[in-house]
């Protein structure tokens, strides 16, 4: 018979991952010999954890903060965990240990399932935010073939710097020209910390976005943000970011396990549940 497979979330602290509610309700709906695990495994020893990876049972791990940038220097990454500079899932592959980041598919997967045609006819994006989960949205709408992407960082190096590493279809703008360019934008994404619990609030003005805008928060605690809300009364398509939580699971699941599973409604409320059971 062949050996009872196991994966892992890897971080430090790791209390917050919602990666085994996810994982182990798939290994259970299909019914698998097979376990994800929490490791809470400090910076000084997460070098030796990889390395020994397999001594340890595991096929493979979700990497989280603050281990991203460490999991790639120490994996063969594929084009999207270099482009957003972080791994977040690894894998065995014969002797090798690779390495992506689901982030991208995440994202563009819960588009796709929660705004269907959200791409058709778009010309414009309008990215709020230059940090790693800009990168990966970035990486994601270009390679689906958006023309521009408006990108507004508080930090206005940041934003630049990305426009470098993309390309010229990405176009940084000022925060304070946000309210101005929004009839341009048939996609609003916020990546930026901004309307989570416990952060400042973020305050742009969505009354100019075109009527057939979707908007896409990032954040999922809260699950309906200020944006969320501002867009929802609006009547405008709305996207949240625990969908994007979900969606980025099931690469990993895959790669592990040898089966996608599906992100369906029980699985949501089942996540939606523990948030807000822990609030947090
Ligand atoms: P992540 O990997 O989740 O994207 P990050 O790299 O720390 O996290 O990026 C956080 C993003 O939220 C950045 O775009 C950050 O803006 P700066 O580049 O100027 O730091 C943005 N952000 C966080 N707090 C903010 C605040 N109070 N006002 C405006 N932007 C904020």
């Amino acid at each position: 018979m062949p050996a009872r497979k196991a994966a892992c979330v890897i971080g430090w602290p790791i209390g917050h991952s919602r990666s085994p509610l996810i994982h182990n309700y798939w290994i259970k709906l299909h019914g698998l010999d097979a376990e994800y695990r929490r490791e809470a495994v400090s910076p000084e020893h997460f070098s030796d954890f990889i390395t020994h990876l397999v001594e340890r049972g595991y096929v493979g791990a979700n990497v989280t903060v603050p281990h991203k940038e460490t999991a790639l220097a120490m994996s063969e990454p594929d084009d999207r965990a270099r482009a957003v500079g972080a791994a977040n899932t690894l894998w065995l592959d014969g002797g090798r240990l690779r390495s992506t980041n689901t982030d991208v598919e995440g994202f563009i997967g819960n588009l796709d399932a929660t705004a269907p045609g959200w791409d058709r006819g778009l010309r414009c994006a309008f990215v709020l935010g230059a940090g790693g989960a800009a990168r990966a949205v970035l990486f994601g709408l270009l390679e689906r073939g958006v023309g521009r992407i408006l990108l507004a960082n508080r930090t206005a190096e940041r934003a630049a710097a990305l426009r470098t590493q993309f390309g010229d279809r990405v176009q940084p703008v000022r925060w304070g020209d946000l309210d101005a360019l929004m009839p341009e934008a048939g996609l609003l994404v916020n990546t930026t910390s901004l309307g989570m619990a416990g952060q400042p609030p973020l305050t742009i003005d969505i009354s100019h976005l075109p009527a057939n805008a979707v908007v896409n928060d990032l954040v999922y605690v809260p699950l309906e943000t200020a944006l969320l809300a501002a867009a929802r009364s609006r009547g405008l398509r709305t996207v949240d970011g625990l969908g994007m939580l979900l969606h980025q699971a099931v690469g990993g699941f895959e790669r592990w396990f040898g089966m996608r599973p599906q992100v369906t409604e029980a699985l949501r409320a089942l996540v939606e549940a523990d948030l807000i059971s822990k609030k947090s």
